[in-house]
């Protein structure tokens, strides 16, 4: 992957250290994801923006000034399961990482969009370029000001600057929020991964009525959580249980 042509200019990142992580900032890349896509394990990148922001589902993610815009490279090697338990930890992490602040009412919406109430927090975006490595892109609104770039998310999203009285440096987040992924990963192998879904589990929030379009055709249920496996766990009217893989739902809707 030609690194360089994520970034903005030929601006060299300021690197420095800390809690084991190497960390690259920049000022503007197209998106932290693409820039971290060649390094090496426990490195994160930095932006104060992001010109091409992705999300999930090819969706473009707003990127202005004032958010954090972060991508941390961890290993995937010794987790036999990442593609079904990494985004669920990367979930989780951020949720510690914001109960630390202080944030109040906080929840996760499958796979690991994190709501207070009904508007969106942060957001994830789990790539793997590579096989012994996977990106967590962490989109965390903190002071930008996505309604005015997208009239659209207008009472859909929330930032820490209207959930705390003071909002932390950008760089002190960086530094929480990686300390505490590598902390879930680290309890992921030594406790396994039905440990890490039980405390998922404690963060949906209750069982809520959803529609999961599994790529084309729809089914309608009660969303439970996941099982000790990590399957997604939808109840229909009638009671009858139904598991799905991460890869099979293309989209959960709460209705
Ligand atoms: C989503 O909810 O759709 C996921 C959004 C993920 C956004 C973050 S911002 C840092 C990293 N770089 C990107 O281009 N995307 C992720």
């Amino acid at each position: 992957m030609p690194i360089l042509h994520h970034l903005e200019s030929a601006d060299l990142p300021v690197v420095s250290t800390c809690d084991g992580w190497t960390i690259h900032e920049y000022p503007s890349v197209a998106s932290t994801n693409l820039v971290a896509a060649g390094l090496p394990a426990w490195t994160a990148v930095r932006a104060n923006s992001q010109t091409a922001g992705r999300g999930r589902f090819q969706r473009t993610w707003v990127s202005d000034l004032g958010g954090l815009w972060l991508s941390a490279v961890v290993p995937t090697a010794r987790n036999t399961n990442a593609r079904r338990t990494l985004p669920l930890a990367a979930g989780l992490a951020i949720c510690n990482s914001l109960r630390e602040l202080g944030v109040s009412g906080l929840r996760l919406r499958w796979p690991n969009d994190v709501l207070v109430k009904d508007q969106k927090l942060a957001g994830l975006l789990i790539d793997q370029f590579s096989p012994d490595v996977a990106v967590v892109g962490i989109g965390l609104n903190v002071a930008n000001q996505p309604e005015t770039c997208d009239p659209a998310l207008r009472n859909r999203t929330t930032r820490l600057a209207d959930l705390l009285p003071s909002q932390p440096e950008l760089m002190t987040l960086t530094a929480l929020v990686l300390r505490n992924v590598q902390k879930v990963l680290t309890d992921l192998d030594l406790s396994g991964a039905a440990a890490l879904f039980s405390r998922v589990n404690a963060l949906w929030a209750g069982p809520r009525m959803v529609e999961l379009d599994l790529d084309g055709t729809l089914a309608r249920g009660l969303f439970t959580g996941v099982d000790e496996t990590g399957r997604l766990v939808l109840s229909d009217s009638e009671g009858k249980i139904t598991y799905y893989d991460a890869h099979q739902v293309r989209h959960l809707t709460e209705i």
